[in-house]
């Protein structure tokens, strides 16, 4: 950027339920445009705490996107051409063991990819580049989060692989059994590709997993249910808004964490935002 470019409108971005709106001040809303259509919804700029934050709510406000149909690659780019480089990303996922009931915080440390047919990438023509992405998620966001949810008295899992499922549908008992027989540890829909469009833009990105139900295969009886997930997300909102706002104010304001540099030394023929 100039010199006399404008300070960029946020730094630290959320994509999250509508639920999330309140939490900012002065709130500006914005409609970006991307050379991959417009995000899922205006995007709320406003501060919380001293900072700039820059809220997107992943369905749209009026859940228009099922899982399958967010437009990511939109809303990450949208992020960043804000100006965010640090991103949290509260979402709902069932649980693959009885140790994590409902209600329970998780801050996975990996990510399995079970969905298909996503756009995945930015880097899809004129060149490869291949970011590194062992460790998905960053590791002073991962960091931060544990510290502020134990602050505040959630007795938050440290670690743990999420599965990403396509969706929309939920698991078959069988699906479910064979990802926690494999140590998967939580399943969700949204994700991937979210994690992996974050690291390819070498932004920081934190999941905060709300655990809203044991999925089908660790369970007796009757599955998972549509009403059961949102009835629990629902009950959680309150305190995990709150988490999501110490976030917020605890994370560092200059990244020393690997992710800005993922891209260091490559030739992109892209122009990042
Ligand atoms: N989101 C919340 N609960 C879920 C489950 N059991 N499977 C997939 N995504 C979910």
């Amino acid at each position: 950027t100039s010199p006399s470019a404008a300070p960029p409108a946020a730094e630290i971005g959320v994509i999250g339920g509508s639920g999330f709106y309140s939490f900012l001040d002065d709130i500006e809303e914005l409609r970006v445009e991307t050379p991959y259509g417009p995000p899922s919804d205006l995007i709320a700029v406003g501060e919380l705490a001293g900072r700039r934050v820059a809220f997107i709510p992943r369905h749209g406000r009026d859940h228009r996107y099922p899982p399958h149909r967010i437009p990511y690659r939109a809303n990450l780019w949208a992020l960043r051409s804000l100006g965010v480089r640090q991103v949290l990303a509260p979402s709902a996922v069932g649980s693959l063991t009885t140790d994590y009931g409902p209600g329970t915080l998780a801050v996975p440390d990996q990510l399995a990819d079970r969905t298909h047919g996503r756009a995945q990438t930015y880097y899809d023509e004129g060149g490869a580049i291949h970011v590194s992405f062992s460790d998905p998620y960053c590791p002073t966001g991962r960091h931060t989060t544990v510290g502020s949810a134990q602050a505040a008295g959630w007795d938050p899992v440290d670690g743990g692989t999420l599965v990403v499922i396509e969706g929309p549908r939920f698991s078959t008992r069988a699906e479910s059994r064979w990802y926690a027989s494999q140590g998967w540890t939580l399943v969700g829909m949204t994700g991937h590709p979210e994690a992996v469009l974050a690291r390819e833009l070498a932004l920081c990105y934190t999941p905060l997993c709300l655990v809203t139900d044991l999925d089908a295969g660790i369970e007796e009886g009757e599955g998972v249910t549509m009403e059961e997930v949102y009835r629990v997300f629902g009950e959680n909102i309150g305190r995990l808004r709150t988490l999501v706002a110490d976030v917020v104010k605890a994370l560092p304001t200059e990244r020393d964490c690997p992710c800005p540099h993922v891209l260091d030394g490559m030739r992109l023929l892209l122009e990042l935002p």
